[in-house]
């Protein structure tokens, strides 16, 4: 689904603001503090009911308002459209679609897939592996909606194991819940491996494009692959009842990159680690889009840093060819040079207003 249309209220600087976008490219550009990076960030909320910047509402909410707005209009290939509506105070979350409340946050990610790719992105490699999940799970949820029940589930029986762990409950208790961790966790797996396999081809293309090179991509399930998921909760039972936490399973899953057998964080630029999550990102939406004809929104902020002008032409060409919704910020427009044949939008954004710019 693309955005047509996009209100956003009391989002940091961006008071009361209305847009209506490219379905292609937007450029988004202004100098330092005008807004360019909160109006992606609006984007983003819109999706997942959270910021990319923070975990705290509080800081994306404009000072002294009692909550944000983002509403808008979004439209499928098919020609679809739905509105679609995000309220967020302290401790309220109002969802909205097609003028009736929702309960789930999946059902506005389900509608608008968003990605973004901002001066940060390197942290998915130099992180946790919790990071490196999220980017599988991001995919995985988008191409199976089902895997969403599987996750939860997933997550819930561990909780619960994890408390009984913590309160010494003894063997009979905590293996009481072995059965159906094992269970979700054996669907976890599948459903991450099955996607992997198809999402690596279409990786290792965008690598070969945007770095020329190869690198490896494994995945690792989060426990010994020797053993099965049962005889290791058996094995670490002493050692898991001891810490009150369970050490092995999806959640403890890994996605190894590798150049030359060598962890990538370690060995590439800032440039390269860029542009190989750009390859990450681009195989997902790419992915999604020949699996299930899903278009998604993709947010560049500052697509400029980091990246040599031959490397940013050859990153903008790919990032047109996704058919993807683009937003791309620049503190000047010129600098992103996109081909005039490209239907495009560009906004000037300053002191948290938006102005179409004719051209
Ligand atoms: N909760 C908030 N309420 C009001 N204003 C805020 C809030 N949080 C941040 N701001 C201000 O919003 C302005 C816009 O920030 P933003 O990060 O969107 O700028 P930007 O255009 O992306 O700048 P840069 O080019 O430096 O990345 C800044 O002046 C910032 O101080
Ligand atoms: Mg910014």
């Amino acid at each position: 689904m693309l955005l047509t249309l996009l209100d956003v209220h009391q989002v940091r600087n961006l008071q009361k603001i209305r847009l209506e976008p490219s379905p292609r490219c937007n450029i988004v550009y202004g100098a330092n503090a005008s807004g360019k990076t909160s109006l992606l960030e609006a984007i983003y909320l819109l999706s997942v009911a959270r910021s990319f910047r923070t975990p705290h509402i509080r800081n994306v909410i404009s000072h002294e308002q009692p909550h944000l707005q983002v509403f808008a209009k979004i439209l499928s290939v098919e020609g679809q459209s739905h509105s679609i509506g995000l309220q967020r105070s302290l401790n309220k979350t109002r969802i909205r679609i097609d003028g009736e409340d929702i309960n789930q946050v999946a059902a506005l990610s389900t509608l608008l897939p968003v990605q973004v790719i901002n001066p940060d992105v390197h942290k998915i490699l130099e992180q946790g592996p919790k990071y490196r999940r999220q980017f599988i799970d991001w995919g995985v949820f988008h191409v199976e909606h089902q895997f969403l029940i599987a996750w939860k589930t997933y997550y819930r029986v561990l909780k619960q194991r994890n408390a009984a762990l913590r309160q010494k409950s003894g063997t009979e208790a905590i293996k009481l819940w072995d059965t159906q961790l094992i269970q979700q966790a054996r669907e976890i797996t599948l459903f991450r491996e099955t996607y992997l396999q198809q999402l690596i081809p279409v990786f290792n293309q965008y690598v070969q494009k945007l770095l020329q090179l190869e690198v490896e991509m494994h995945y690792q399930r989060g426990w010994n692959a020797d053993f099965t998921l049962t005889e290791t909760l058996d094995k670490n039972l002493e050692k898991d009842t001891y810490r009150g936490f369970t050490s092995a399973g999806p959640h403890r899953a890994e996605l190894e990159i590798l150049y030359q057998g060598k962890p990538v964080q370690t060995v590439f630029s800032r440039g390269q680690q860029k542009l190989l999550v750009c390859a990450m990102r681009l195989a997902q939406i790419t992915h999604l889009k020949n699996q299930n004809q899903q278009q998604s929104v993709l947010l560049v902020d500052d697509l400029a840093a980091e990246l040599d002008i031959q490397h940013r032409r050859n990153l903008v060409e790919l990032l047109i060819d996704t058919r993807a919704q683009l937003f791309i910020t620049a503190t000047e427009a010129e600098a992103l040079d996109i081909p005039a044949e490209i239907e495009q939008k560009m906004f000037h954004v300053e002191h948290g207003e938006v102005k179409e710019v004719v051209q």
